[in-house]
């Protein structure tokens, strides 16, 4: 009796010393090391500066994230690397402008390539780095053999190739004009439906599997919610930091905002889209608050300006009007670089690290996601070339209001030399040096115009670019001395960089296909 007490008691302080050894270990390594932060980036598409509460008063279909800025930091002057998807998302991924990594325009559904592949992803350098790496949504960058994002540095890939109005659906959303669904009589296409992709049905990818084509747009976000949770929840049981980044179908058309509405109801389709929107991010943040609050940074933000074009069916502009290219026909857009194509809503939020109820006016890009996300991990960017971004810590974590001296706006439009240092921003002034326009709601666009002397707006008072500084001024001499001082000093350290091309060929046959035997290529016994 005596003797198994004895043991007993000398076992138990055995083990109590083995765990006390253990936890004694850990905590040594988190001094030495502390964990890497999870990073979650949330990239809203097509959405407006004015769609949120917190840009814009009396807008309330955002709680959620004006809640996530009163708790975190918003930036009033922030932009979109690019005003369209593809130069905006490749820069945001790479760090570095169209004119460097090659993706100047957007892809198609049948493009062969997509962003080069020797250029590299925050994606590729973050798993690399032991980070869980994950993407839900659009792509965008190239979908073809390596091009796919399951190749560019995600572990996990769920979502849509392209952009969601690039392929028909058995219930199309609300666009404009309205498209008809997949196996619509197809002589049709011809006749007033010019607008719409009828012959790929629209497709959803897990990693490499087309699981879904058509897929189901109403239930999309729901899916998209529910993937994102279960990433999140899962981290600790992988043991590793995660890299989320969720590039939502939201706000571009067809808007299918999960609940019946009736076409009649225009305003009432785009703010049940934005609050569907809203409560995807809201979720998002309820799960990394629940599971490891401290240690994630959530940054949201968009990949370029409202749509005009669409009408009831668009964000809005806020503020930035483009008053002297509105006055001329077209609109401050999408497409374009007046500040309504660029300046996109944006906030960041990290519990105890990003100081709550802030905001920042520094002059911020998307392109310094890259550099900032890098250099919080503790991680090194790939060298053999320059980056446009610049690593914004100091301004997210310790309210430095530094940002970018200069930043340029490229055109991505529809017409010119894709790429083009169109725009120049520098301190409050803005020059440009080629004006034009996206279509407006109903009316023309305006047209694109070489602008020699450039324009040169004084954003400080003027935010709508509405009259330009005279150009007989000595003020207006003196700031395009400088811009053009900054102007020739981006160039000359592009001709001195590593600059890739993309190849923009097109083959119908690479489109993303189910079953190639059907005609809308309708995945077998899919839903
Ligand atoms: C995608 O990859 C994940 C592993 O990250 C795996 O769990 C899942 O089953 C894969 N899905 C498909 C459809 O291959
Ligand atoms: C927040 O997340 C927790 C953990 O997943 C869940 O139990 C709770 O229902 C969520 N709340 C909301 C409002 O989504
Ligand atoms: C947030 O900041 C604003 C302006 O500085 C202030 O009026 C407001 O009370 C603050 N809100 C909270 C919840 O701290
Ligand atoms: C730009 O606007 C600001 C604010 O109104 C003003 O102080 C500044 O003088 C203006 N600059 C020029 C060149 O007009
Ligand atoms: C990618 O490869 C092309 C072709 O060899 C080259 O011109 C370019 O500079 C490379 N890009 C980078 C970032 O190294």
């Amino acid at each position: 009796m005596a003797v198994g007490f004895t043991l007993l008691l000398l076992s138990g302080a055995l083990l109590s010393g083995v765990l006390y050894h253990v936890t004694m270990h850990q905590q040594v390594q988190e001094k030495t090391s502390p964990r890497k932060p999870n990073f979650i980036i949330i990239l809203a598409d097509d959405i407006g500066w004015g769609d949120l509460g917190m840009n814009q008063a009396g807008n309330n279909h955002t709680p959620f994230l004006d809640l996530m800025a009163l708790e975190g930091m918003r930036f009033t002057d922030f932009h979109s690397p690019a005003s369209t998807c593809s130069p905006s998302r490749a820069a945001i991924l790479t760090g570095r402008h169209g004119l460097r990594n090659g993706v100047t325009h957007n892809f198609a559904v049948g493009s062969i390539a997509g962003l080069p592949l020797n250029e590299t992803t925050m994606a590729e350098v973050l798993k690399a780095a032991g980070y869980y790496t994950a993407m839900i949504g659009k792509w965008h960058l190239g979908h073809n053999g390596p091009y796919h994002p399951s190749h560019r540095g995600f572990d996990y890939y769920l979502g849509i190739p392209y952009s969601n109005d690039m392929g028909c659906t058995d219930s199309p959303g609300f666009d404009l004009p309205s498209c008809p669904p997949c196996d619509h009589d197809r002589l049709m296409y011809g006749k007033g439906y010019g607008r719409c992709f009828s012959k790929v049905a629209l497709p959803l990818y897990e990693n490499l599997s087309i699981v879904e084509q058509p897929l189901d747009l109403w239930t999309l976000a729901e899916r998209y919610t529910q993937t994102a949770i279960r990433i999140i929840r899962s981290s600790r049981e992988r043991g590793k930091p995660f890299f989320l980044y969720v590039a939502l179908s939201h706000m571009h058309v067809p808007l299918s905002p999960g609940v019946p509405l009736a076409q009649e109801d225009p305003g009432l389709i785009y703010a049940t889209s934005l609050r569907e929107m809203d409560g995807l991010v809201g979720a998002i943040k309820n799960a990394s608050d629940y599971y490891d609050k401290d240690n994630t940074l959530i940054w949201f933000t968009g990949d370029n300006g409202p749509w005009t074009q669409k009408c009831q069916f668009s964000g809005s502009v806020g503020p930035f009007l483009g008053k002297w290219q509105t006055d001329r026909g077209g609109g401050s857009a999408k497409r374009t670089t007046w500040e309504g194509g660029h300046r996109v809503p944006t906030v960041t939020y990290w519990p105890g690290k990003i100081p709550a109820n802030t905001t920042s006016r520094a002059l911020l890009s998307g392109l310094d996601i890259f550099p900032t996300v890098l250099s919080l991990a503790g991680v090194q960017a790939p060298s053999h070339r320059h980056y446009d971004g610049v690593d914004v810590t100091d301004v997210l974590l310790h309210r430095s209001k530094t940002g970018h001296k200069s930043l340029c706006h490229p055109n991505s439009g529809a017409a010119g030399q894709f790429g083009d240092l169109q725009t120049i921003r520098l301190g409050q002034y803005k020059a440009f040096y080629i004006t034009g326009a996206a279509d407006a709601c109903g009316g023309g666009s305006g047209k694109q115009e070489v602008q020699n002397p450039p324009l040169i707006f004084n954003l400080s008072d003027d935010e709508e670019e509405s009259s330009p500084l005279d150009s007989s001024s000595k003020e207006y001499a003196a700031v395009l001395e400088q811009v053009q001082t900054e102007r020739d000093m981006i160039l000359q350290d592009i001709a001195e960089d590593h600059v890739s091309h993309a190849d923009y060929t097109v083959d119908p046959s690479v489109a993303p296909c189910c079953n190639p035997s059907h005609v809308t290529c309708r995945c077998q016994g899919g839903s």
